[in-house]
C-alpha cells in the first residue's frame, strides 16, 4: 500500500516537471519568426467529371492544382513562349482558338488541320499520326521544347512567372519540364461534358426524332460509327484507315510516317466528335468543308486499300453504307447534339491577358 503511494507521488511529480518543461519550451519559441518567402501551399483542383465517363487518372508526379492550372493557362496564352523561336509571335491560342473548341479553320503549314482540345486526359496517342505518345506532360513538353523552342530564361526573369511558378511548384529555378507540367495541368482542366447529348444521357433533355434516328444509326451496325467514335469520349483514341485514300503520299501516309510499318499506311487517330460542328474543316488535312460531306464520304466515298479498316468492309458495306437522304440528315443532326457551348465560352478557359 505504502510503496504504491510513493510511486503515485513520484508519478505526479514527474508529470508536473514535464508540464513545466513544456511551458518553458513554448516560451522559448516566442516570438514566432516571420517566413522570408510565403509558405508554398497548393490548392487541389476539383474535377466535376460525370459518372458515366471513364476513370479520370492523374499522374502522381503532377497533381492538378488551382495554381498549376492558372500558370499553365497563362503560358498557353502567352506569345513570350515563342519569342526567339521558329514560331515567333504565336501563342498556343494562335492556332487553338476557344470558340472553335481550341481548333482553327485554317491548316498549319505542314498541311495538318489543327486538332481540337477536348477531354485530352483520356488519350495516350497525340497528334494525327501519334508522333507523341504518353501522358499530357509528354505532348506539352514536345510543344514547348520542340515545336516552340521556348526560351526558359525569359520566364525566369519575369517577376509574375517567378511568383506563379513558386506558388505552383515551390521553386523559382524552373525549367522546360516544369513549364510543360503546368500546361499539362491546364489541359487536364479542359473537359467538355455539357452537350445536348450529355443532357439527354442524363435524362435532362430530349432529342428530336431526327436526332434520335441519327443516334441509332451512329450507334448500331447500320452506321457503325460507334466502333471508332464511342460514347462518351466519341473517340477510341486508336489509329484507323477510314478510307480517305487508296495511295499514300506525304502526310496522307499517316501513322506509317512514324512507324515505317506498311500496315500503318493511311492510319490516323480517330478524332473526338465532341464539338465537331465547331471544328470544320474535317479530317487530318481538312479535305471536307461540311459534316454533310463527311457523312457522304462514309456513305459512298470509302476508298479501298490493303490497310482499310475491316469495319468498312463488313458484308453489305463493300459499296458504302447506302443511306437514304433522311438517314444522312439524321446523322448530321445527331453530330450537332455533341456541341457544348458552355465549353467554348467558359471564361475559366479564356485568355488571362
Ligand atoms: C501554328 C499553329 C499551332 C500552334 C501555334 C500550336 N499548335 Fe497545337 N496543333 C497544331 C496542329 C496543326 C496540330 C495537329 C498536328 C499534327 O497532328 O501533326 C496540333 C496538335 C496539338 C495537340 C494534339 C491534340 C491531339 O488530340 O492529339 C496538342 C495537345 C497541341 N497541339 C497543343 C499545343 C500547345 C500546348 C501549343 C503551344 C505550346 C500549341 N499546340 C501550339 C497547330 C498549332
Ligand atoms: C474504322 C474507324 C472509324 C469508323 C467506323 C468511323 N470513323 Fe469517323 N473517323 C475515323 C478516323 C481515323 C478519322 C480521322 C481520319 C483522318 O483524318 O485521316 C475520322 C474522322 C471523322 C470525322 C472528322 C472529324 C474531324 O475533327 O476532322 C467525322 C465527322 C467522323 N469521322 C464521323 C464518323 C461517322 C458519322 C461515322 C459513321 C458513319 C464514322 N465516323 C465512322 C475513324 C472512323
Amino acid at each position: 500500500m505504502k510503496a504504491k503511494r510513493i510511486y503515485a507521488s513520484i508519478e505526479a511529480l514527474l508529470l508536473v516537471l514535464i508540464m513545466l518543461s513544456w511551458v518553458s519550451c513554448t516560451k522559448e519559441e516566442d516570438p514566432t519568426p516571420t517566413p522570408v518567402t510565403p509558405a508554398y501551399q497548393t490548392t487541389p483542383y476539383e474535377f466535376n467529371i460525370p459518372d458515366y465517363f471513364p476513370l479520370f487518372q492523374v499522374p502522381k508526379n503532377n497533381p492538378t492544382t488551382v495554381e498549376g492550372v492558372a500558370l499553365g493557362k497563362r503560358l498557353y496564352y502567352d506569345p513570350m513562349l515563342s519569342q526567339g523561336g521558329p514560331l515567333e509571335g504565336n501563342s498556343c491560342s494562335s492556332c487553338h482558338t476557344q470558340k472553335g473548341s481550341f481548333s482553327k479553320s485554317t491548316p498549319y503549314g505542314t498541311g495538318f488541320q489543327v486538332m481540337a482540345h477536348i477531354n485530352l486526359n483520356y488519350t495516350k496517342n497525340f497528334l494525327w499520326d501519334g508522333l507523341v505518345q504518353g501522358e499530357l506532360e509528354d505532348i506539352a513538353e514536345f510543344e514547348v521544347a520542340e515545336f516552340f523552342k521556348a526560351d526558359v530564361s525569359l520566364f525566369r526573369a519575369d517577376s509574375t512567372y517567378k511568383s506563379m511558378f513558386y506558388k505552383a511548384f515551390g521553386k523559382t529555378d524552373f525549367d522546360e519540364k516544369d513549364m510543360a507540367y503546368a500546361i499539362a495541368q491546364h489541359f487536364r482542366s479542359l473537359n467538355s461534358y455539357n452537350s445536348k447529348f450529355d443532357l439527354f444521357w442524363d435524362g435532362k433533355a430530349e432529342l428530336t426524332p431526327l436526332e434520335e434516328m441519327g443516334y441509332l444509326i451512329f450507334n448500331t451496325e447500320r452506321g457503325d460509327c460507334f466502333h471508332c467514335h464511342s460514347f462518351p469520349l466519341l473517340s477510341d483514341h486508336d489509329f484507323h484507315n477510314n478510307g480517305l485514300d487508296s495511295t499514300f503520299e506525304g502526310i496522307n501516309a499517316g501513322r506509317f510516317n512514324v512507324t515505317g510499318n506498311v500496315n500503318d499506311y493511311g492510319l490516323f487517330k480517330s478524332p473526338t466528335l465532341r464539338n465537331v460542328a465547331l471544328t470544320a474543316p474535317y479530317m487530318h488535312d481538312g479535305r471536307f468543308e461540311t459534316l454533310e460531306e463527311v457523312v457522304e464520304h462514309y456513305n459512298s466515298g470509302v476508298r479501298h486499300s490493303p490497310t482499310l479498316d475491316a469495319i468498312m468492309l463488313k458484308p453489305g458495306k463493300e459499296y458504302g453504307l447506302q443511306l437514304s437522304p433522311m438517314e444522312k440528315a439524321a446523322i448530321v443532326a445527331f453530330l450537332k447534339t455533341l456541341t457544348d457551348t458552355s465549353y467554348t465560352t467558359n471564361p475559366e478557359f479564356s485568355s488571362p491577358f
